[in-house]
């Protein structure tokens, strides 16, 4: 691992959390700073058991926040960013603003410290694939496609990019990129469509199907995500950009993700209800090339219908980790996007 004090922003998140306990657990010699602001999707008790380690540090704030942010960056070697409002529905609607300031303002506070503090360090940008937008099948864009968002969530995570990459060029600051598919797996808040679907399945409430569920997501494994992530800083190169994704074959759209959910879940398909209008300006298919993060040895698990069956059987036997997640501010959003309350 390069440097052995690493700071992780929105470690309490899905994908965060899964990576500290993954960086902890591979080497006895590493701590970690982990920076949350604790908003409605971060959990500090994601982390598990390494909460009260001692090469483990909770720092409950804000990467918007440069004051702080001063304090913590002379301590670490190394800055993994997963810190962002992460859900595309919010950023069509009233909540755009904070997916601005986070998902930029945030990256550029981070960026501005390590120039003036510690210029010689590592700083990890994690990205999405939705910044390249909707690709016509049988596209696969490599890391230098031009970047096309669609929505507010996508297009700030490409201003993200390019003001990393800006610091690279302009402050020669050591500094990657990556661009991953969509995750699924444990401890993901039950917003994104994969545990949404699997906990309204065990419940018996509807699944709110968009568009006719013929949209494509690239979905990987989260585990297999960290791994690429450790590798990039690992063995990637300073200044570059790697994609990450399952490149499932045959792709698999959101009606067959569906039907895998209530297979794992004996629920009835009768859950189904077919939803249009609430994802305005819907991408209908991602996709990348991996060869680069290929190259550097890593590949990804593919059995999908095994991943969403230990995906389901986690959400059967974690049932309060997400009761408690669905709480009434969770109620109000769902009730203001969807438009209706939970049938009784
Ligand atoms: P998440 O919404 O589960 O977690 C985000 C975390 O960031 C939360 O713990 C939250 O409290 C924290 N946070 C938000 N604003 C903050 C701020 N201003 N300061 C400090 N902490 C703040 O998100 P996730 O799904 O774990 O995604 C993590 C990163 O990975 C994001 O940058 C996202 O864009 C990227 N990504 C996600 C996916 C996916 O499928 N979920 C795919 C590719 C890339
Ligand atoms: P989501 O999990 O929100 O991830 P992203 O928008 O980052 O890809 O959505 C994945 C797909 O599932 C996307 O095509 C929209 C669709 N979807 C539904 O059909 N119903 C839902 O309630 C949600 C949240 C998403």
């Amino acid at each position: 691992m390069h440097g052995t004090n690493v700071l992780v922003t929105g470690g309490c998140g899905f994908i965060g959390s899964h990576f500290i306990k993954g960086l902890l657990s591979r080497d006895s010699s590493t701590t970690v700073i982990n920076l949350d602001l604790l908003t409605y999707a971060g959990d500090p008790k994601n982390v598990g058991e390494w909460a009260e380690s001692p090469r483990y540090k909770f720092v409950h704030g804000d990467i918007r926040d440069p004051e702080l942010v001063d304090r913590l960056i002379p301590q670490v070697d190394s800055v993994f960013n997963f810190a962002a409002e992460s859900h595309v529905d919010r950023s069509t609607g009233k909540d755009a603003g904070e997916f601005i300031k986070t998902n930029v303002y945030g990256v550029f506070v981070l960026l501005d410290a390590i120039r003036r503090l510690r210029p010689e360090i590592r700083f990890l940008q994690v990205g999405t694939d939705e910044v390249y937008g909707d690709i016509e099948a049988p596209g696969f864009p490599a890391e230098n496609a031009i970047l096309q968002p669609s929505s507010p969530y996508s297009a700030s995570k490409a201003g993200a990019d390019e003001l990393a990459l800006s610091f690279s060029r302009t402050h020669n600051l050591d500094v990657r990129i990556s661009r991953c598919t969509n995750n699924y797996g444990p401890y993901q808040y039950p917003e994104k469509v994969i545990p949404l679907f699997i906990t309204n399945a065990l419940d018996e409430q509807p699944l709110p199907l968009y568009d006719g569920g013929t949209q494509i997501r690239d979905w990987l494994r989260v585990s297999d995500h960290c791994e690429a992530l450790h590798l990039i800083m690992e063995k990637g190169q300073s200044g570059e950009i790697y994609n990450v994704g399952a490149n499932q074959s045959p792709e698999r759209s959101n009606a067959e993700i569906t039907q895998m959910i209530l297979a794992a879940t004996g629920a009835s398909a009768s859950l189904i209800e077919p939803r249009s209008g609430l994802r305005p300006g819907h991408d209908q298919r991602y996709a990348v090339a991996t060869d680069k993060i290929r190259d550097l040895g890593w590949a990804p698990q593919l059995d999908i219908e095994q991943g969403i069956s230990e995906t389901v059987s986690w959400y059967i036997e974690n049932r309060k980790w997400w009761e408690a997640h669905k709480d009434a501010a969770y109620q109000a959003y769902y009730s203001d996007h969807y438009g209706q309350k939970k049938k009784t």
